[in-house]
């Protein structure tokens, strides 16, 4: 499959069009950024190490009965994945409380939440992605009741999905962000699974290896992601790409 026109140019990754109408191929690109695109760096081998990771969670997914965008990898830093009508809405759901939990709502960093909790935020950077509830969803047309109910599910459901891959891996899932679009009619999982739109803790140590070490500045944040896909089971080296 050829690259088209760059359809969309993301802070992480490019989309662009194909000879079939219907797939895409996403590329991940080495950029690097936080706090809504305000911090932005280029990290080597960053575009590879997402790229394989999201195709390992994807097809996992999959495999358990999720419906996603995935196709297949093309190469080391781009797949190939359906043509998708985005809902401009990120779902998260968090197991621990950190992050912008805590700085809103004043609840202490690390608490276990029991039940999990589930927030929807609006994608939209210029006004730093601001949380919204399900009325608004629907209200301002950005989905249907229906889909507001699906996207919550399979939300929950990857989270028992992976909850469980991580823990027996010896890590925590701590929470996660989702997106979600359309495909004939169908809710489809969309964008990407990686320790970009994650946080996940080493289970003994509480170590922090995802996106968090680049936001605050910790250091080795391509070897955490390197250790979490190697922890699961993500072939790094993966040679048979057609
Ligand atoms: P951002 O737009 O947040 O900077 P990225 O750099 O990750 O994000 O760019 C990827 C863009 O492509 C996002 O806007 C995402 O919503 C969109 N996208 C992800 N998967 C698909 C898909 N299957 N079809 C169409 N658009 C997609
Ligand atoms: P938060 O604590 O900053 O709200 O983030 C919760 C989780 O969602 C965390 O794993 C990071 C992820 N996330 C993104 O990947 N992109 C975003 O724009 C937002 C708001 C969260
Ligand atoms: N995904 C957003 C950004 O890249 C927010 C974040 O990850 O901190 O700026």
């Amino acid at each position: 499959m050829e690259r088209g026109v760059e359809l969309y140019s993301g802070k992480a990754k490019s989309m662009h069009l194909t000879e079939d109408p219907g797939r895409l191929i996403m590329e991940f690109r080495d950029d690097t950024s936080a706090f809504d695109g305000e911090k932005i760096e280029q990290l080597d081998r960053k575009g590879m190490v997402n790229n394989l990771f999201n195709a390992f969670i994807m097809t996992k997914l999959e495999n358990a009965g999720v419906n996603t965008h995935f196709d297949k990898l093309l190469s080391r830093t781009e797949s190939i994945v359906r043509n998708l009508d985005m809902i401009p809405v990120e779902c998260v759901v968090r197991n621990i409380a950190t992050g912008s939990l805590c700085k809103r709502l004043g609840i202490e960093d690390g608490l276990n939440l029991e039940p999990p909790t589930f927030e929807f935020f609006l994608k939209d950077d210029a006004r730093h992605d601001p949380m919204i509830n399900d009325y608004h969803i629907e209200s301002f047309g950005w989905a249907t009741r229906d889909e507001v109910a699906l996207m919550k599910r399979n939300t929950f459901q990857v989270n028992e999905i992976l909850g469980a891959m991580f823990a027996d891996a010896g890590m925590i899932l701590v929470d996660f962000k989702l997106e979600f679009g359309r495909y004939d009619g169908n809710l489809v999982l969309g964008d990407e699974f990686t320790p970009d739109g994650c946080r996940v803790w080493d289970t003994e140590t509480r170590k922090k290896l995802d996106k968090d070490r680049f936001r605050h500045g910790l250091g080795g944040v391509i070897e955490a992601y390197e250790e979490v896909a190697l922890r699961l089971g993500v072939d790094l080296e993966i040679a048979a790409i057609q």
